[in-house]
């Protein structure tokens, strides 16, 4: 069964049985293998994209989104993070504090950093509308170790990360 899905800023058409997972599409026919297969029950946050369905991006496990409900959302990967060619400062704060083990996971992290932090200034910008401090370091780091998913990394370094290249 044909599907158009926007993968990365791009019209894109793939000719795959019906209920195809979206990461199978990424990683089988459209070659954006940045996107990791892990445990395949929307646990570990290595196979997270960014889903679009024009109420901003949130982080999705693309082992559980089927092509079709895919077709519905504007769909980013590691891969479309990136504007000409740049590092986000994210993804440059990620690197900077070393913020990896095996690097497995990295991309879904990354994914559900960005996310959160898009959230964050979200509800940051809110909160001075109606005149109240944002809750601080504190709750974006509670926040953080609850959002960011991984198995294995250090996660000390990642809140760090975070704020080096999102809030910063
Ligand atoms: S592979 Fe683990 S959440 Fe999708």
């Amino acid at each position: 069964m044909k599907y158009r899905l926007r993968v990365n800023r791009a019209d894109r058409e793939v000719d795959v049985p019906r209920g195809t997972t979206l990461l199978e599409v990424l990683r089988d026919d459209l070659g954006l293998t940045g996107t990791r297969y892990g445990c395949g029950r929307g646990q570990c946050g290595a196979c997270y994209v960014l889903a679009d369905s024009g109420r901003g991006p949130r982080a999705v496990a693309s082992c559980l989104l089927a092509v079709d409900q895919a077709a519905a959302v504007e769909i980013t990967t590691i891969e479309g993070l990136t504007r000409d060619g740049k590092p986000t400062a994210v993804q440059d704060a990620f690197v900077a504090e070393d913020a990896m083990q095996c690097g497995y996971c990295t991309s879904g992290m990354v994914i559900s950093a960005t996310a959160l932090l898009r959230a964050l200034r979200l509800a940051e910008a809110r909160a001075r509308v109606v005149h109240r401090p944002y809750r601080g370091m504190h709750g974006f780091r509670r926040a953080v170790a609850g959002d960011v998913p991984a198995r294995c990394v250090p996660l000390s370094r990642t809140p760090a990360s975070l704020l080096a290249g999102g809030l910063g």
